[in-house]
C-alpha cells in the first residue's frame, strides 16, 4: 500500500546548526507512527516540515507517492495534514463551538447580509464531539475552561470533521497526568480507527508503545532506529530512548558513596 506521507534522507539545517540529517518515516491510512527522543532532537523540526511550515534542504517528501515541496502551512492543509501544535492555536475566551470552526466559519446570507450560522455550528460541534466519544457538557463553554486533555481532544474531533488525512499531534500528553493521557490516547485511536494516518510526537516510550505501529526514534538530529510494532518491545523502546548505557552511567553516578 502506498504510504499517505513518505519522508526519504529527510536533512535541515537552520543556519549551521543541523537540525535533522538523513531522517526517513512513513505514515500509513489507519496507522500510528510514533516519533520519540528527547529535547532538541529535532521532533519538531521533523513535524514542521510535514505540516509545511518549513521546508527540507535534502531528501524527498512524498504525499500518496507524489512528490511535494509545500510552500506554506496552507498547502499542506490543502493536502489533507492538519497539525495540533502543543501550545494549540485556540481563543481561550471564545466558546468550545467557535473554536471548533475557527478559521473555516460557515455563513449564511448573500451580500451584507452575510452572517455567522451559529446555530448551526453550535450542532454539528456537539455531533462531532459526540460522534468521536467526547462528552462535553455544554459547547458554549469558552474553552480556556476545558482541561488541557479536553482542549487536545476538541483539537483532534475538529481535524476529523474537516476531513484531514494525516493528523499530527506534537506531544500530546507532555502537560498530561495519567488519567488525562490516556484520554487523549483513546482519541488518538479513534482518530486512527477513522482511517486518518497519524503522528504522535512524544517523549513518553510508553504511551508511544500503548497505540504505535511504527517508532522513530531520533537523537541530536539523526535517526537512531526505525522499527514496527513487532520489531521492538516497551523496554527495548525505553532503553533505546533513554539511550540505555547513559542511564546506566547516570545511575552510576547518583548512587551515594558508602560511608
Ligand atoms: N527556528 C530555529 N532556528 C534555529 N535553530 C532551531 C530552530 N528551531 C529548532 N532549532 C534547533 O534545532 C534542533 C532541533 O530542535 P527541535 O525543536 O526540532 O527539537 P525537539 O525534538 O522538538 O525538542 P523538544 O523536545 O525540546 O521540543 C535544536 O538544536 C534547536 O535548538
Ligand atoms: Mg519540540
Amino acid at each position: 500500500m502506498t504510504a499517505l506521507v513518505k519522508l526519504t534522507g529527510v536533512s535541515k539545517a537552520y543556519g549551521h546548526v543541523r537540525a535533522l540529517e538523513d531522517v526517513s518515516l512513513e505514515v500509513h491510512a489507519g496507522e500510528i507512527t510514533c516519533v520519540l527522543g528527547d529535547n532538541g532532537a529535532g521532533k519538531s523540526t521533523l513535524i514542521k516540515i510535514i505540516a509545511g511550515l518549513h521546508q527540507h534542504d535534502r531528501g524527498s517528501y512524498e504525499i500518496e507517492g507524489a512528490p511535494v515541496r509545500h510552500a506554506s502551512p496552507r498547502e499542506a492543509l490543502d493536502h489533507g495534514i492538519a497539525t495540533v501544535y502543543q501550545d494549540l492555536a485556540v481563543v481561550p475566551l471564545m466558546p468550545v463551538w467557535r473554536n471548533f470552526f475557527l478559521g473555516s466559519e460557515p455563513r449564511k446570507g448573500r451580500g451584507p447580509f452575510k452572517r455567522l450560522d451559529v446555530a448551526m455550528m453550535r450542532e454539528t460541534t456537539r455531533t462531532a464531539l459526540r460522534d468521536m466519544g467526547i462528552d462535553l457538557r455544554d459547547v458554549d463553554q469558552p474553552i480556556g475552561t476545558l482541561s488541557g486533555g479536553q482542549r487536545q481532544c476538541v483539537a483532534i474531533a475538529r481535524a476529523v470533521h474537516f476531513g484531514a488525512k494525516v493528523l499530527i499531534l506534537d506531544e500530546p500528553t507532555a502537560a498530561l497526568g495519567v488519567r488525562q493521557s490516556g484520554v487523549v490516547l483513546k482519541y488518538v485511536a479513534a482518530a486512527r480507527d477513522a482511517g486518518l494516518g497519524v503522528v504522535l510526537i512524544t517523549h513518553n516510550p510508553h504511551h508511544a508503545h500503548l497505540v504505535g505501529d511504527r517508532f522513530v526514534l531520533l537523537r541530536r538530529g539523526t535517526m537512531t532506529g526505525s522499527y514496527t510494532r513487532d520489531g521492538i518491545t516497551v523496554d527495548e523502546l525505553t532503553r533505546e530512548m533513554a539511550g540505555g548505557t547513559d542511564l546506566e552511567a547516570l545511575a552510576h553516578e547518583l548512587r551515594r558513596p558508602a560511608p
